[in-house]
């Protein structure tokens, strides 16, 4: 009974066995199995929670969140709440304690008809790029000592990048998001 054809099929489900487990075994080497927190918790050689904690802390080191989906300027009308006692910001608003903000994003510095600047803002010149305005808004006397804007800041980036959204919507042509 054993003919060749009995051979043939032996050979033919040997075949098939090695070319499964054969496969799966070079897919493995391939592609490494991915366990990033695992990893995460071997390097640290601690408890999954921390290596957790780490990322969160990571997150404010990031540039500017402009474009998050938590960032809208909906939100940062709410965050602006903490500007409006010296600042206005609509087309032709009056200049209080500090001036009108209106096109102040990509607009340039210290340029509000009839305020009084400080010299500190006045030396430096140049236009509020978003970049500048993160700085500025994250402590406002790092960024520009000197100045006469007396506001700690706003700790939080994700409050930043909304009230910049916001401010970002008072102008003719707001200008172009950051890539
Ligand atoms: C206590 C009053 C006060 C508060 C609150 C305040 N500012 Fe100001 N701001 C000022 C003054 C005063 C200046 C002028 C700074 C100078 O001359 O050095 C200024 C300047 C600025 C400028 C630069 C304007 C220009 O023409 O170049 C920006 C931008 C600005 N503030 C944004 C904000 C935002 C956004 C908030 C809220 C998160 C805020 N400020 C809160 C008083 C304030």
């Amino acid at each position: 009974m054993w003919s060749t054809k009995t051979n043939n099929i032996l050979g033919a489900i040997i075949v098939a066995v090695w070319l499964i487990v054969g496969s799966n075994y070079i897919g493995n080497l391939l592609i490494p199995p991915f366990e990033p927190v695992h990893e995460a918790t071997a390097k640290s050689g601690n408890s999954e929670a921390p290596a957790k904690k780490e990322a969160k802390k990571a997150e404010p080191a990031q540039p500017l969140p402009i474009l998050s989906a938590s960032a809208n300027a909906d939100k940062g009308k709410k965050v602006a709440k903490k500007c409006v006692s010296c600042h206005t910001f609509k087309k032709g608003g009056k200049n209080k304690v500090g001036p009108n903000l209106f096109g102040i994003i990509g607009g340039a510095r210290a340029k509000a008809a009839g305020f009084k600047y400080s010299n500190a803002i006045t030396k430096m010149g140049g236009n509020w790029s978003y970049e500048d305005m993160n700085k500025f808004l994250t402590k406002p006397k790092s960024f520009l000592p000197g100045t006469k804007m007396a506001f700690n800041g706003l700790k939080s980036a994700g409050d930043r990048a909304a009230v910049i959204l916001f401010l970002r919507s008072f102008a003719d042509t707001p200008a172009a998001l950051p890539k």
